[in-house]
């Protein structure tokens, strides 16, 4: 018999079927058993008899998140005992056969519904069971379901789907970059890219024109609520943009996918607002306004553009940084402030905020060599770190280069704000903890000698503080 998954047994009464999944609960009740099983499409009530001796004999047995096998009638719960609330809750299974597949210790913590009251490194070292509850279950599968939405989206614009490197070299976007020690070129060392910024430039230059990614960004900052040190983005790069395209487009695609899956949530305004950064700064005091009417409203959506970012900030020291990243291409009529008055020079750079989240970004790029070149300059950089920094894009931009742009948007940010959890890890299903730990894993972990002497490296441990 083939295995029938808890969701699709109501539709079933009268029939005799295999269901597999975890024991949820086990009541018994002196001559009845009621076991709740669970498998990824739900939860549903089976009864077992003492007339059915042996599935009543393996019954007495079981434990909570033992695994089993079931086979079993499907029967309208008797008058008065339908569960409405449960989706299975008209009906029972009253099992004739149960097979236990595997047993399970005591868990470490018990698998409610949402098990966010339980202390939340227990919680990550053991994700597999965490992921068990039907919050995370559930808030990992709407993420699959986003996902794949935003995929389809920009397939069916014409955009393709391409992988970047994730052994690469290092890329200025303003965090510190993780580092991995070549084994062939001793000394040298890799970096896991902070975003595909380049290579997606470097894909307009080599004619793809329409280009996305679900691609994984590695970033050696401080954790927040918001931030982890490797997360996901939608990413991608439009050559030739045609006015507002690129973030048309994104808008386009956010609203079909709430109205798609979120269908309880409003959008505050339509199209989204769009305001000068500098506007937002005087009136919001931030460049990631929360526009919410109502921000007690869990099914609020304020959506907003932020535009015209100044291109240059001064970091701690008073150096000149960019405020976004270099390849951000300065308004036109701007470009004559570059040199005297720098900090007035303003991007053709937008971020998306919602609810006072920034979760996405992008710009239209330089394409000109020269304008590039002199941006690094700039930047304070010297011809030779211009060289051995950024040699390849310079000279990339000497081989017809078609004006470009995109955007990037953070989709563990997007996904924990529609689904209405506090922070990016809940929708996340392997996360770091708050220090970049995976307490599941043991990461990160020490090298052994021969492993460290293969890369050339030694360790210097920080003296302890006594
Ligand atoms: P930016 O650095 O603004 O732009 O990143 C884009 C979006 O990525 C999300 N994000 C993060 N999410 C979780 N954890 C983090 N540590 C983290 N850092 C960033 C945010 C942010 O808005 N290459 C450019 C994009 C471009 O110009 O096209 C870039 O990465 O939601």
């Amino acid at each position: 018999m083939e295995r029938t998954l808890v969701a699709d047994a109501p539709k079933l009464i009268g029939q005799y079927i295999k269901l597999a999944g975890w024991v949820n609960s086990r009541r018994d009740h002196g001559k009845l058993i009621f076991i709740d099983l669970r498998d990824r499409s739900g939860i549903i009530q089976m009864v077992v008899i003492p007339d059915k001796e042996s599935a009543y004999k393996n019954a007495k047995d079981l434990r909570s998140e033992f695994v089993i096998e079931v086979e079993g009638l499907v029967k309208e719960r008797p008058g008065g005992a339908s569960k409405e609330n449960l989706a299975t809750g008209g009906i029972e299974i009253e099992a004739g056969k149960i097979n236990i597949l595997n047993e399970s210790k005591t868990l470490p913590f018990e698998i409610a519904e949402s098990t966010s009251k339980i202390h939340e490194d227990l919680r990550l070292k053991y994700r597999y069971l965490d992921l068990r509850s039907e919050r995370m279950r559930n808030n990992i599968i709407m993420r699959g379901k986003v996902v794949k939405f935003i995929r389809d989206f920009y397939t069916e614009k014409g955009f393709t789907e391409i992988e970047t490197p994730i052994l690469t070299k290092g890329t200025p976007e303003g965090a510190r970059e993780f580092i991995v020690p070549s084994r062939l070129h001793n000394g040298k060392f890799y970096v896991l890219p902070q975003s595909p910024q380049q290579f997606k430039q470097l894909l307009m230059v080599a004619g793809i024109e329409k280009y996305f990614q679900i691609a994984k960004c590695f970033r050696d900052e401080d954790q927040r609520g918001d931030r982890q040190p490797e997360f996901t983005q939608l990413d991608m790069e439009v050559s030739f943009p045609q006015g507002d395209e690129i973030i048309d487009l994104y808008e386009k695609c956010l609203i079909a996918l709430i109205e798609k899956y979120f269908p309880e949530k409003k959008i505050t305004k339509v199209p989204f607002p769009r305001i000068d950064y500098k506007e937002s700064m005087e009136k919001y005091g931030n460049d990631k306004p929360d526009m919410r009417e109502n921000k007690n409203d869990p099914n609020e959506l304020a959506f907003c553009w932020v535009l015209n970012f100044p291109l240059f900030e001064k970091n701690k020291e008073g150096q000149l940084t960019s405020s976004h990243h270099p390849f951000t291409a300065p308004l036109d009529e701007d470009v004559d402030l570059l040199e005297k008055d720098s900090d007035k020079v303003r991007a053709q750079a937008y971020d998306i905020a919602l609810n006072g989240y920034e979760i996405g970004g992008g710009s239209i790029r330089i394409h000109k060599r020269d304008l590039q070149h002199k941006i690094f300059e700039i930047l304070g950089l010297d011809e030779k770190t211009i060289q051995d920094r950024f040699g390849h894009i310079l000279e990339a931009f000497e081989y017809g280069t078609p004006p470009h742009g995109g955007i990037a948007s953070g989709l563990d940010r997007l996904v924990s704000i529609l689904m209405n959890e506090p922070n990016i890890r809940e929708v996340m299903a392997f996360p770091k903890t708050g220090e970049a730990e995976d307490l599941m894993m043991g990461a990160p972990s020490e090298m052994n000698k021969e492993q460290l002497s293969e890369v050339r490296i030694v360790v210097i441990k920080k003296p302890k503080v006594k």
